[in-house]
C-alpha cells in the first residue's frame, strides 16, 4: 500500500490536550502534537489532513469525505468514541479505509470500560500508551518507514 495522503482524526476532549490530566496524556497541547505531525509527514513525504471533533456523526462523516477524497488511511484516536462507537466502526467497514489506532494513555492499564475498543479487530494495527509518540510512530509505519 502506498500512502500519500493521511487522515489524523482526533475525537472527544483532545482539543483540551495539554491541560487534560497532563500526568496520563503528556503535557503538549493537539497544536504542538498536529505540528511535531506535519514536521515528520515532509521528512516522511506524506500530506496530513487532520480533524478534531466531539460529535461522533461529524467523525463518521469526515471518514466518508476522506475516502470519497482518495485519502489512503488515517490515524485515529477516537477518544471516548473508541469504546462505544459501531457507528464509527461501519464508517471504516464501510469505506474500507485503512487505519492505525492509537491511544495516548495505556488504556489497558486504566477502567475496565477502556479495554474493550469497537475499532481494534478492524484497525492495521493499534498503539496504546506512548503519549503524542504513539501518533509518530503509527505515521512512520503507514509511510512505509518504520
Ligand atoms: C484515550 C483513551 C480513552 O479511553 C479516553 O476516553 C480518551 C483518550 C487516549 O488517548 O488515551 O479520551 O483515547
Amino acid at each position: 500500500m502506498t500512502v500519500r495522503r493521511v487522515l489524523v482524526l482526533q475525537g472527544p476532549n483532545l482539543d483540551l490536550l495539554g491541560q487534560r490530566e497532563p500526568e496520563r496524556y503528556g503535557a503538549g497541547t493537539l497544536a504542538e502534537l498536529t505540528a511535531r505531525l506535519d514536521g515528520l509527514a515532509a521528512e516522511l513525504g506524506v500530506s496530513l489532513e487532520h480533524f478534531q471533533s466531539a460529535h461522533e456523526g461529524a467523525l463518521v462523516e469526515r471518514v466518508h469525505q476522506a475516502a470519497r477524497d482518495g485519502v489512503d488511511a488515517a490515524i485515529v484516536n477516537a477518544a471516548a468514541y473508541t469504546h462505544t462507537s459501531i457507528a464509527l466502526r461501519d464508517a471504516f467497514l464501510g469505506t474500507g479505509l485503512p487505519f492505525v489506532e492509537v491511544h495516548l494513555s495505556n488504556v489497558h492499564a486504566r477502567e475496565p470500560f477502556r479495554h474493550g475498543s469497537l475499532l481494534a479487530d478492524v484497525a492495521v494495527g493499534v498503539i496504546v500508551g506512548l503519549k503524542a509518540e504513539g501518533y509518530l510512530l503509527a505515521l512512520r509505519a503507514l509511510a512505509g518507514a518504520a
